[in-house]
């Protein structure tokens, strides 16, 4: 299982860095808007904070040749190992391909639907995220689409990794987790409200009042 953060926020990233075991950070365009920097000099950054995690960046070109040099650019300045997105319609399939067969590595994203997944590993690709919470939004059930991925993915013996994205709350992440993916992309604030609620400080200000009314102020390693 794998946790990534979903965000291009340069503070968010170093002090989440520091709490959980992130395997990377995800990008998209919209998420690198709204930090209104330059795009390069802030994903430099990032790959700076996080070291040889994974980076997946989103390419943006119309065509297979515009986005293999979008890929060209991103890895000489990014590095090799930052994993390129590619949205998984048809000229996104025949730019995973053209990716794979010159040794990227490649993340298929937009999928709505695990049509578009089977296809994208398929034409080789690292990783698919699936949009859960977009999903809902359809009507159409994530955690079964999640689910149908991940049985296509073993039923074929695909090495093919489930990214789960679009999350607006942690039911969801779990939801995702529980289908079968592997990993999952999150906000910041889906981490915290994982961890952080009143019932958890409620039990932990229960503990430190026992403590304190034993051994006073004292810590552990006074005693
Ligand atoms: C993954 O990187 C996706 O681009 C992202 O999770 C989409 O999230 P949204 O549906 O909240 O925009």
């Amino acid at each position: 299982m794998e946790i990534l953060l979903d965000t291009a926020h340069v503070e968010t990233i170093r002090k989440y860095s520091s709490i959980y075991n992130l395997t990377g950070v995800t990008t998209n365009p919209t998420i690198l808007a709204r930090e209104k920097a330059e795009f390069f000099p802030l994903l430099q950054e990032i790959r700076g904070i996080i070291g040889d995690g994974q980076l997946h960046v989103q390419v943006t070109g119309n065509t297979c040749e515009e986005m293999m040099k979008e890929a060209e650019a991103v890895t000489d300045r990014l590095g090799k190992e930052t994993y390129i997105k590619v949205p998984a319609n048809e000229e996104g399939l025949k730019t995973m391909k053209a990716l794979k067969s010159r040794g990227f590595l490649v993340t298929a994203t937009a999928i709505y639907m695990p049509q578009q997944a089977m296809l994208a590993s398929v034409a080789g690709a690292d990783y698919v995220a699936p949009y859960f919470n977009r999903m809902n939004n359809m009507n159409v059930d994530g955690r079964q689409a999640v689910q149908d991925i991940a049985t296509l993915f073993r039923h074929f013996g695909r090495r093919t990794k489930i990214l789960a994205a679009s999350f607006h709350n942690t039911y969801q992440i779990m939801e995702a987790l529980m289908a079968g993916a592997d990993t999952v992309t999150a906000s910041a604030d889906m981490f915290t409200t994982m961890v952080e609620n009143p019932s958890v400080d409620g039990a932990i200000a229960d503990f430190r009042r026992d403590w304190t009314d034993t051994y006073g102020d004292r810590r552990i390693y006074e005693l």
